[in-house]
């Protein structure tokens, strides 16, 4: 009996101890195998009850069973600890190591700041509207009132893909696409990407983003034209920002203007960012010509009308405070991710 009993605790104990060590669900089951199996010596041992004397028997057999079941428990237990537990990291391996986040990709900068200003323009009532990128000069420059030996077009044109089909170089086409389609009122933004005869260096790409904006209705006033893009440059740039209207030129506008922010850095000092002016140029604009509304087949009488011109990725570059334009077109995603989440 003695002999039995001691046997059975030393089983026990190396069992509880093998169970604990087993690192994997595979090496588990090969313990449960070797102390619980129909071979392992706890059965034998379960068995041998009935060849102990009778008076015996019932203390044998009951602390055979506890033994089976308390073995069956931390089985149990240690299964389902496996079971939650991440694998077992491989020696050497520096669990205290930050987690890598998986990459998802993230919006271009110039995808975020249209989008924000188109949406800003929502609130004013117009709707988004686009237009082809291969456009026929008509639209790029003739019903906008350009002729195509005046400077303005000389200064633009390039890239023509055939004798009259040229790259657009800016994004008022689509107003007179929309206004021959629509009637008045009209208020649309189109955001979309231009091409000019340009350098790539710091201030500027062949290929980049503009959002154009069109207003038309009866009884639209320069004053109407000056409180929506103020209203503009204060929900985007802050409350505090200062709008200036320069006088400027352009075919299709007349008057026509520069558009100016008070400069973001300085606040009016002046310093580097706006050339010690105090002023930052964002856009192109001005009350649209009424030679325009007659090319469209609008009663220039009747009618009258606002717009303007911007480059998304100049704004992209006030809002994020980036130095050098081409950081935007080098399609390197380390650069370019940072910014939805900034
Ligand atoms: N299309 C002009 C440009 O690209 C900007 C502009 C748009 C000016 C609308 C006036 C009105 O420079």
């Amino acid at each position: 009996m003695e002999v039995f009993l001691s046997s059975l605790r030393e089983l026990e104990e190396s069992g509880a101890a093998a169970i604990a060590a087993a690192a994997a669900p595979e090496e588990l089951e090969r313990v449960r195998v070797e102390y619980l199996g129909r071979k392992a010596r706890l059965t034998q041992l379960l068995r041998g009850v009935r060849e102990l004397p009778e008076e015996q028997r019932p203390e044998a057999g009951a602390e055979a069973n506890r033994v089976k079941n308390r073995l069956l428990e931390l089985l149990d237990q240690r299964a389902s600890q496996l079971a939650a537990a991440p694998a077992a990291a491989a020696p050497g391996t520096d669990l205290t190591l930050p987690g890598r986040g998986r990459w998802r990709g993230a919006r271009h900068p110039c995808t975020l700041v249209a989008d924000e200003i188109c949406d800003i323009f929502k609130e004013l009532g117009f709707v988004r509207a686009r237009g082809p990128e291969a456009e026929t000069t008509w639209y790029n420059f003739t019903a906008l009132n350009t002729p195509l030996d005046h400077p303005a077009a000389d200064e633009q044109d390039t890239f023509y893909l055939a004798e009259d089909i040229v790259l657009r170089t800016h994004t008022s086409p689509v107003q007179t696409r929309v206004m021959e389609k629509w009637k008045p009122p009209v208020r649309i933004v189109v955001p979309g990407v231009v091409y000019r005869r340009d350098p790539f260096d710091a201030s500027h790409a062949p290929a980049f983003e503009q959002i154009e904006g069109l207003a038309v209705d009866e009884g639209i006033s320069f004053v109407e034209f000056k409180a929506s893009i103020s209203y503009f440059v204060r929900r985007f740039f802050g409350e505090d920002t200062a709008t200036r209207f320069r006088p400027s030129f352009f075919p299709f506008t007349e008057p026509s203007a520069e558009v100016d922010v008070s400069c973001l850095l300085c606040h009016g000092e002046g310093c580097s960012a706006c050339k010690g002016t105090g002023w930052i140029e964002i856009m192109g604009a001005g009350m649209v010509d009424p030679a325009v509304f007659d090319n469209v087949g609008y009663d220039s009488e009747r009618y009258t009308g606002f717009a303007f011109g911007m480059g998304v990725g100049r704004i992209a570059m006030l809002r994020y405070r980036i130095p050098d334009i081409r950081l935007l077109y080098e399609s390197d995603v380390r650069f370019l991710e940072q910014f939805e989440r900034a």
